[in-house]
Protein backbone atom coordinates (compact mmCIF):
# COMPACT_ATOMS: atom_id res chain seq x y z
CA UNK A 1 0.00 0.00 0.00
CA UNK A 2 1.17 3.56 -1.01
CA UNK A 3 0.79 6.56 1.21
CA UNK A 4 1.26 9.60 -0.69
CA UNK A 5 2.53 12.80 1.25
CA UNK A 6 0.08 15.65 1.68
CA UNK A 7 0.54 17.03 -1.70
CA UNK A 8 -2.16 18.64 -3.96
CA UNK A 9 -4.89 17.15 -1.64
CA UNK A 10 -4.56 13.53 -2.24
CA UNK A 11 -3.86 12.29 0.96
CA UNK A 12 -5.34 8.67 0.39
CA UNK A 13 -3.90 5.49 0.54
CA UNK A 14 -3.78 3.87 -2.67
CA UNK A 15 -2.41 0.54 -4.14
CA UNK A 16 -1.55 -1.18 -7.67
CA UNK A 17 -2.71 0.96 -10.52
CA UNK A 18 -4.08 3.97 -8.67
CA UNK A 19 -0.02 4.38 -7.15
CA UNK A 20 1.20 4.34 -10.20
CA UNK A 21 -0.82 6.85 -11.49
CA UNK A 22 -0.14 9.07 -9.05
CA UNK A 23 3.60 8.80 -9.25
CA UNK A 24 2.81 9.23 -12.59
CA UNK A 25 1.18 12.56 -12.54
CA UNK A 26 3.52 14.05 -9.05
CA UNK A 27 7.08 12.98 -10.60
CA UNK A 28 9.27 15.56 -12.63
CA UNK A 29 8.69 13.93 -16.33
CA UNK A 30 7.84 14.66 -19.51
CA UNK A 31 3.87 14.55 -21.15
CA UNK A 32 2.24 14.99 -24.46
CA UNK A 33 -0.89 17.23 -25.31
CA UNK A 34 -3.00 16.10 -28.16
CA UNK A 35 -5.27 18.63 -29.86
CA UNK A 36 -8.04 16.55 -31.33
CA UNK A 37 -9.25 19.53 -33.05
CA UNK A 38 -6.24 19.85 -35.11
CA UNK A 39 -7.01 16.66 -35.47
CA UNK A 40 -10.78 17.04 -36.66
CA UNK A 41 -9.59 19.52 -39.26
CA UNK A 42 -6.90 17.36 -40.89
CA UNK A 43 -9.40 15.16 -41.43
CA UNK A 44 -11.86 17.56 -42.99
CA UNK A 45 -8.62 19.16 -45.32
CA UNK A 46 -8.30 15.65 -46.55
CA UNK A 47 -11.64 14.93 -46.90
CA UNK A 48 -12.57 17.73 -48.89
CA UNK A 49 -9.78 17.40 -51.53
CA UNK A 50 -10.72 13.72 -51.92
CA UNK A 51 -13.97 12.33 -54.07
CA UNK A 52 -16.92 11.34 -52.17
CA UNK A 53 -16.46 7.73 -53.23
CA UNK A 54 -12.86 7.55 -51.86
CA UNK A 55 -12.61 6.12 -48.60
CA UNK A 56 -10.02 7.84 -45.77
CA UNK A 57 -8.38 4.58 -44.19
CA UNK A 58 -6.44 5.99 -41.22
CA UNK A 59 -3.35 4.58 -40.66
CA UNK A 60 -2.88 4.19 -36.47
CA UNK A 61 -0.54 2.09 -36.83
CA UNK A 62 2.32 2.52 -33.95
CA UNK A 63 0.05 3.66 -31.26
CA UNK A 64 -1.07 6.16 -34.25
CA UNK A 65 1.76 7.39 -34.52
CA UNK A 66 2.60 7.71 -30.73
CA UNK A 67 -0.82 9.95 -30.30
CA UNK A 68 -1.95 7.29 -28.65
CA UNK A 69 -4.55 4.40 -30.25
CA UNK A 70 -7.94 4.57 -28.41
CA UNK A 71 -8.52 8.50 -28.49
CA UNK A 72 -7.31 9.25 -31.93
CA UNK A 73 -9.02 6.00 -33.43
CA UNK A 74 -12.22 7.57 -31.27
CA UNK A 75 -12.14 10.95 -32.56
CA UNK A 76 -11.40 10.11 -36.27
CA UNK A 77 -14.61 7.98 -36.23
CA UNK A 78 -16.23 11.69 -35.02
CA UNK A 79 -14.92 13.07 -37.91
CA UNK A 80 -16.61 10.46 -40.46
CA UNK A 81 -13.47 7.94 -40.71
CA UNK A 82 -14.67 4.37 -41.57
CA UNK A 83 -11.43 2.54 -42.11
CA UNK A 84 -8.62 1.91 -40.30
CA UNK A 85 -5.27 0.25 -40.91
CA UNK A 86 -2.91 -1.25 -38.36
CA UNK A 87 0.03 -3.11 -38.54
CA UNK A 88 -0.95 -5.74 -35.82
CA UNK A 89 -4.00 -7.96 -34.84
CA UNK A 90 -3.30 -6.54 -31.08
CA UNK A 91 -3.79 -3.34 -32.63
CA UNK A 92 -7.00 -3.88 -34.45
CA UNK A 93 -8.52 -5.36 -31.47
CA UNK A 94 -8.05 -1.84 -29.66
CA UNK A 95 -9.33 0.14 -32.95
CA UNK A 96 -12.41 -2.06 -32.51
CA UNK A 97 -13.01 -1.43 -28.96
CA UNK A 98 -13.15 2.28 -30.42
CA UNK A 99 -14.59 2.30 -33.69
CA UNK A 100 -17.26 -1.34 -33.38
CA UNK A 101 -18.59 0.18 -36.95
CA UNK A 102 -15.76 0.40 -38.56
CA UNK A 103 -13.23 -1.83 -41.18
CA UNK A 104 -10.30 -2.79 -40.43
CA UNK A 105 -7.30 -3.87 -42.23
CA UNK A 106 -4.38 -5.37 -40.59
CA UNK A 107 -1.32 -4.79 -43.40
CA UNK A 108 0.95 -7.22 -41.66
CA UNK A 109 0.56 -11.15 -41.82
CA UNK A 110 -1.66 -12.52 -39.58
CA UNK A 111 -1.36 -16.55 -38.80
CA UNK A 112 -3.81 -18.93 -39.30
CA UNK A 113 -4.52 -19.09 -35.70
CA UNK A 114 -6.01 -15.68 -35.28
CA UNK A 115 -8.33 -16.45 -38.03
CA UNK A 116 -11.56 -16.95 -35.29
CA UNK A 117 -10.34 -13.50 -33.67
CA UNK A 118 -10.79 -11.84 -36.61
CA UNK A 119 -13.53 -13.53 -37.68
CA UNK A 120 -15.58 -12.29 -34.09
CA UNK A 121 -13.97 -8.53 -35.05
CA UNK A 122 -14.52 -8.67 -38.38
CA UNK A 123 -11.66 -7.68 -39.05
CA UNK A 124 -9.59 -8.05 -42.73
CA UNK A 125 -5.86 -8.93 -43.29
CA UNK A 126 -3.81 -8.54 -46.53
CA UNK A 127 -2.15 -11.50 -47.89
CA UNK A 128 1.77 -11.24 -48.00
CA UNK A 129 2.59 -14.41 -50.39
CA UNK A 130 0.94 -17.39 -52.10
CA UNK A 131 2.18 -20.06 -49.25
CA UNK A 132 0.56 -17.43 -46.57
CA UNK A 133 -2.76 -17.48 -48.55
CA UNK A 134 -2.92 -20.96 -48.87
CA UNK A 135 -2.13 -21.72 -45.29
CA UNK A 136 -5.06 -19.42 -44.11
CA UNK A 137 -7.02 -20.29 -46.75
CA UNK A 138 -6.45 -24.28 -45.16
CA UNK A 139 -6.88 -23.30 -41.82
CA UNK A 140 -10.20 -21.31 -42.50
CA UNK A 141 -11.20 -24.39 -44.71
CA UNK A 142 -11.10 -26.52 -41.09
CA UNK A 143 -12.51 -24.08 -39.45
CA UNK A 144 -15.44 -24.25 -42.41
CA UNK A 145 -15.58 -20.09 -42.45
CA UNK A 146 -14.35 -17.52 -45.50
CA UNK A 147 -11.85 -14.96 -44.17
CA UNK A 148 -12.17 -12.21 -45.59
CA UNK A 149 -9.03 -10.49 -47.54
CA UNK A 150 -7.22 -8.04 -49.27
CA UNK A 151 -4.41 -9.41 -52.22
CA UNK A 152 -1.41 -7.34 -51.20
CA UNK A 153 0.71 -7.17 -54.36
CA UNK A 154 4.67 -5.34 -54.57
CA UNK A 155 4.59 -3.42 -57.74
CA UNK A 156 8.13 -2.32 -56.24
CA UNK A 157 8.64 -1.64 -52.61
CA UNK A 158 10.17 -4.97 -52.52
CA UNK A 159 8.46 -5.63 -49.42
CA UNK A 160 5.22 -7.74 -48.42
CA UNK A 161 3.14 -8.77 -51.30
CA UNK A 162 3.13 -11.08 -53.89
CA UNK A 163 5.28 -10.51 -57.54
CA UNK A 164 3.05 -8.11 -59.59
CA UNK A 165 3.81 -9.74 -62.51
CA UNK A 166 2.64 -13.15 -60.89
CA UNK A 167 -0.50 -11.63 -59.35
CA UNK A 168 -3.09 -12.87 -61.42
CA UNK A 169 -2.01 -15.91 -61.32
CA UNK A 170 -2.12 -16.45 -57.76
CA UNK A 171 -5.40 -14.47 -57.30
CA UNK A 172 -6.78 -17.17 -59.38
CA UNK A 173 -5.54 -19.78 -57.54
CA UNK A 174 -6.62 -18.17 -54.23
CA UNK A 175 -9.32 -18.02 -54.98
CA UNK A 176 -10.67 -20.91 -56.36
CA UNK A 177 -9.27 -23.01 -53.37
CA UNK A 178 -12.22 -21.85 -51.04
CA UNK A 179 -11.20 -20.62 -47.55
CA UNK A 180 -10.50 -17.26 -48.37
CA UNK A 181 -13.07 -14.05 -49.99
CA UNK A 182 -10.80 -11.85 -51.97
CA UNK A 183 -12.42 -8.02 -51.62
CA UNK A 184 -9.16 -6.21 -51.80
CA UNK A 185 -6.18 -5.26 -53.83
CA UNK A 186 -3.68 -2.89 -52.62
CA UNK A 187 0.23 -2.13 -52.94
CA UNK A 188 2.63 0.19 -51.34
CA UNK A 189 4.95 3.23 -53.39
CA UNK A 190 8.44 3.21 -52.44
CA UNK A 191 9.05 6.52 -53.85
CA UNK A 192 7.01 9.29 -54.77
CA UNK A 193 8.73 12.29 -55.77
CA UNK A 194 7.61 15.09 -57.83
CA UNK A 195 11.25 15.73 -58.95
CA UNK A 196 11.08 11.53 -59.82
CA UNK A 197 7.39 10.60 -61.46
CA UNK A 198 8.53 7.55 -62.94
CA UNK A 199 9.26 5.84 -60.34
CA UNK A 200 5.88 5.88 -58.88
CA UNK A 201 5.18 5.59 -62.55
CA UNK A 202 5.94 2.34 -62.92
CA UNK A 203 4.47 1.16 -59.39
CA UNK A 204 0.77 2.21 -60.89
CA UNK A 205 1.67 0.78 -64.26
CA UNK A 206 2.60 -2.36 -62.92
CA UNK A 207 -0.69 -2.31 -60.49
CA UNK A 208 -2.85 -1.40 -62.64
CA UNK A 209 -2.15 -4.17 -64.98
CA UNK A 210 -2.27 -6.54 -62.81
CA UNK A 211 -5.79 -4.99 -61.46
CA UNK A 212 -6.87 -5.35 -65.04
CA UNK A 213 -5.70 -9.19 -65.86
CA UNK A 214 -7.60 -9.85 -61.82
CA UNK A 215 -11.03 -8.41 -62.69
CA UNK A 216 -11.28 -9.63 -65.97
CA UNK A 217 -10.48 -12.67 -65.67
CA UNK A 218 -13.00 -12.68 -62.60
CA UNK A 219 -15.47 -10.19 -63.83
CA UNK A 220 -16.03 -8.88 -59.83
CA UNK A 221 -14.99 -5.29 -58.77
CA UNK A 222 -12.62 -5.00 -55.80
CA UNK A 223 -11.58 -2.53 -53.24
CA UNK A 224 -8.48 -1.35 -54.63
CA UNK A 225 -5.86 0.91 -52.65
CA UNK A 226 -2.36 2.11 -53.01
CA UNK A 227 -1.45 5.85 -51.89
CA UNK A 228 -0.22 6.50 -48.53
CA UNK A 229 0.53 10.26 -47.55
CA UNK A 230 2.57 11.50 -50.54
CA UNK A 231 1.10 9.84 -52.95
CA UNK A 232 -2.32 11.16 -51.86
CA UNK A 233 -1.18 14.69 -51.59
CA UNK A 234 0.11 14.89 -55.15
CA UNK A 235 -1.85 12.65 -57.40
CA UNK A 236 -5.24 12.86 -57.23
CA UNK A 237 -5.86 10.41 -60.33
CA UNK A 238 -4.34 7.39 -57.84
CA UNK A 239 -6.87 7.55 -54.85
CA UNK A 240 -8.72 4.87 -56.01
CA UNK A 241 -11.48 3.38 -53.59
CA UNK A 242 -9.16 4.33 -50.82
CA UNK A 243 -6.27 6.11 -49.52
CA UNK A 244 -4.17 5.30 -46.77
CA UNK A 245 -2.55 8.68 -45.06
CA UNK A 246 -0.98 8.15 -42.06
CA UNK A 247 1.88 11.05 -41.25
CA UNK A 248 -0.47 13.83 -43.15
CA UNK A 249 -3.06 13.18 -40.60
CA UNK A 250 -1.05 13.81 -38.09
CA UNK A 251 0.33 17.01 -39.86
CA UNK A 252 3.50 16.11 -41.21
CA UNK A 253 4.54 16.45 -44.91
CA UNK A 254 2.17 18.89 -46.18
CA UNK A 255 4.53 21.85 -46.39
CA UNK A 256 4.89 22.25 -50.41
CA UNK A 257 2.03 24.65 -51.48
CA UNK A 258 1.60 22.11 -54.70
CA UNK A 259 0.03 19.59 -52.53
CA UNK A 260 -3.99 19.29 -52.52
CA UNK A 261 -3.99 19.72 -48.78
CA UNK A 262 -2.59 20.88 -45.89
CA UNK A 263 -2.36 19.65 -42.20
CA UNK A 264 -1.26 20.84 -39.02
CA UNK A 265 0.88 18.73 -35.57
CA UNK A 266 -1.73 17.98 -33.22
CA UNK A 267 0.92 16.70 -30.75
CA UNK A 268 2.91 18.85 -28.49
CA UNK A 269 5.51 17.45 -26.07
CA UNK A 270 6.12 19.40 -22.93
CA UNK A 271 8.15 18.93 -19.70
CA UNK A 272 9.34 20.87 -17.17
CA UNK A 273 12.36 22.69 -14.85
CA UNK A 274 13.94 20.60 -12.59
CA UNK A 275 16.50 23.25 -11.23
CA UNK A 276 18.35 26.04 -12.14
CA UNK A 277 21.90 26.72 -11.23
CA UNK A 278 24.54 30.16 -12.03
CA UNK A 279 27.99 28.66 -13.03
CA UNK A 280 30.88 30.75 -14.00
CA UNK A 281 32.70 30.82 -17.60
CA UNK A 282 34.94 27.46 -18.30
CA UNK A 283 32.17 25.22 -16.69
CA UNK A 284 31.45 21.65 -18.10
CA UNK A 285 28.27 20.70 -18.40
CA UNK A 286 26.98 16.77 -18.55
CA UNK A 287 28.85 13.46 -19.63
CA UNK A 288 32.31 13.87 -20.81
CA UNK A 289 31.93 17.57 -20.69
CA UNK A 290 31.45 18.59 -24.12
CA UNK A 291 29.80 21.40 -23.89
CA UNK A 292 31.96 24.38 -21.70
CA UNK A 293 30.64 27.73 -20.50
CA UNK A 294 32.03 30.65 -22.63
CA UNK A 295 30.88 32.95 -20.09
CA UNK A 296 28.50 33.09 -16.46
CA UNK A 297 25.56 32.24 -17.16
CA UNK A 298 22.86 29.69 -15.82
CA UNK A 299 21.91 25.78 -16.89
CA UNK A 300 18.08 24.89 -16.27
CA UNK A 301 17.79 21.01 -15.94
CA UNK A 302 14.60 19.54 -17.93
CA UNK A 303 13.12 16.41 -17.05
CA UNK A 304 13.02 14.63 -20.17
CA UNK A 305 16.19 12.03 -21.78
CA UNK A 306 16.64 9.45 -24.54
CA UNK A 307 14.63 6.98 -22.07
CA UNK A 308 11.42 9.18 -22.68
CA UNK A 309 12.55 9.31 -26.61
CA UNK A 310 14.47 12.61 -26.93
CA UNK A 311 17.37 11.35 -28.88
CA UNK A 312 20.95 11.75 -27.78
CA UNK A 313 21.38 13.39 -31.08
CA UNK A 314 20.29 16.88 -29.85
CA UNK A 315 22.96 16.78 -27.54
CA UNK A 316 24.69 20.16 -28.11
CA UNK A 317 22.45 20.36 -31.20
CA UNK A 318 18.48 20.77 -30.07
CA UNK A 319 16.50 23.36 -28.97
CA UNK A 320 13.74 23.71 -26.64
CA UNK A 321 11.04 26.64 -26.31
CA UNK A 322 11.22 28.26 -22.06
CA UNK A 323 8.98 31.41 -21.88
CA UNK A 324 8.56 31.56 -25.78
CA UNK A 325 12.16 31.65 -26.30
CA UNK A 326 14.73 29.09 -28.17
CA UNK A 327 17.10 27.90 -25.64
CA UNK A 328 19.92 25.56 -26.59
CA UNK A 329 20.37 22.00 -25.50
CA UNK A 330 24.23 22.08 -24.18
CA UNK A 331 25.84 19.15 -23.07
CA UNK A 332 25.18 15.46 -23.64
CA UNK A 333 21.49 14.54 -23.31
CA UNK A 334 21.38 11.50 -20.80
CA UNK A 335 19.28 9.02 -19.87
CA UNK A 336 16.90 11.02 -17.72
CA UNK A 337 17.72 14.78 -18.14
CA UNK A 338 18.61 17.41 -20.38
CA UNK A 339 20.55 20.39 -19.49
CA UNK A 340 19.63 24.04 -21.14
CA UNK A 341 21.51 26.69 -21.43
CA UNK A 342 18.90 29.76 -20.43
CA UNK A 343 21.57 32.47 -20.50
CA UNK A 344 21.38 35.71 -17.51
CA UNK A 345 18.73 37.43 -18.90
CA UNK A 346 15.82 35.61 -17.66
CA UNK A 347 13.49 34.49 -14.94
CA UNK A 348 13.43 30.73 -15.86
CA UNK A 349 12.52 28.82 -12.11
CA UNK A 350 11.94 25.51 -11.28
CA UNK A 351 8.77 24.02 -12.04
CA UNK A 352 8.47 26.07 -15.33
CA UNK A 353 6.92 24.75 -18.56
CA UNK A 354 9.15 23.64 -21.24
CA UNK A 355 7.83 22.74 -24.71
CA UNK A 356 10.01 19.79 -26.51
CA UNK A 357 8.19 19.92 -29.32
CA UNK A 358 5.46 22.11 -30.15
CA UNK A 359 4.70 25.99 -30.00
CA UNK A 360 4.83 28.41 -27.01
CA UNK A 361 4.74 32.21 -27.70
CA UNK A 362 5.79 32.56 -31.63
CA UNK A 363 8.06 30.14 -31.30
CA UNK A 364 7.66 26.37 -32.47
CA UNK A 365 9.68 23.32 -32.82
CA UNK A 366 7.92 20.34 -34.58
CA UNK A 367 9.30 16.87 -35.18
CA UNK A 368 10.50 17.34 -39.00
CA UNK A 369 13.03 20.06 -36.92
CA UNK A 370 14.18 17.28 -34.65
CA UNK A 371 14.03 14.49 -37.16
CA UNK A 372 16.66 17.06 -39.02
CA UNK A 373 19.02 17.14 -36.53
CA UNK A 374 18.71 13.71 -35.93
CA UNK A 375 19.05 12.63 -39.00
CA UNK A 376 16.04 10.41 -39.14
CA UNK A 377 12.40 10.97 -39.95
CA UNK A 378 9.62 13.14 -38.23
CA UNK A 379 7.92 8.95 -38.27
CA UNK A 380 10.31 7.94 -36.12
CA UNK A 381 10.44 10.53 -33.59
CA UNK A 382 6.96 10.52 -32.84
CA UNK A 383 6.55 6.66 -32.27
CA UNK A 384 10.24 7.22 -29.72
CA UNK A 385 8.19 8.82 -27.13
CA UNK A 386 7.69 6.96 -24.32
CA UNK A 387 4.44 5.11 -24.60
CA UNK A 388 3.92 5.13 -21.21
CA UNK A 389 4.30 9.26 -20.85
CA UNK A 390 0.80 10.82 -19.72
CA UNK A 391 -0.97 12.01 -22.87
CA UNK A 392 -3.82 14.38 -22.14
CA UNK A 393 -6.26 15.20 -24.62
CA UNK A 394 -8.25 18.32 -25.21
C1 LIG B 1 1.44 -0.13 -46.11
C2 LIG B 1 1.36 1.26 -45.60
N1 LIG B 1 0.37 2.07 -46.02
C3 LIG B 1 0.24 3.34 -45.58
C4 LIG B 1 1.15 3.87 -44.69
C5 LIG B 1 1.01 5.30 -44.25
O1 LIG B 1 2.11 6.05 -44.72
P1 LIG B 1 2.22 7.61 -44.46
O2 LIG B 1 2.34 7.78 -42.99
O3 LIG B 1 3.47 8.01 -45.17
O4 LIG B 1 0.99 8.23 -45.00
C6 LIG B 1 2.20 3.08 -44.22
C7 LIG B 1 3.15 3.64 -43.26
O5 LIG B 1 4.14 3.16 -42.85
C8 LIG B 1 2.31 1.74 -44.68
O6 LIG B 1 3.29 0.93 -44.27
Amino acid sequence: MFSPPLRGGSPLPLDGAAALHYAVCTMHRSWIEIDLNTLADNISSARAALRRETEIMFVVKANAYGHGLGPITQHAVEAGVRWFAVAYLHEALMVRKHATAADILIMGAVEPEDIPVLLEHRITSIVVSEEHGQRLAEAAREHRVVLPVHLKIDTGMGRLGVPWADAAAIFRSLDTMGGLEIRGLCSHFATVEPGQPERAGVQIQRFEDAVRNIEGASGSRLFKHISSSRAILYHEEWDLDAVRPGIALYGYGTDDTSMRFKTRPLLQWKTSVIQVKSVPAGFPVGYYSTYVTREPTDIAVIAVGYADGYHRALSNRGHVLIHGCRRPVVGRVSMNWVTVDAGRDHDVQAGDEVVLMGEQGRQTIWADELAQICRTIPYEILVGIDPMAVRKYE
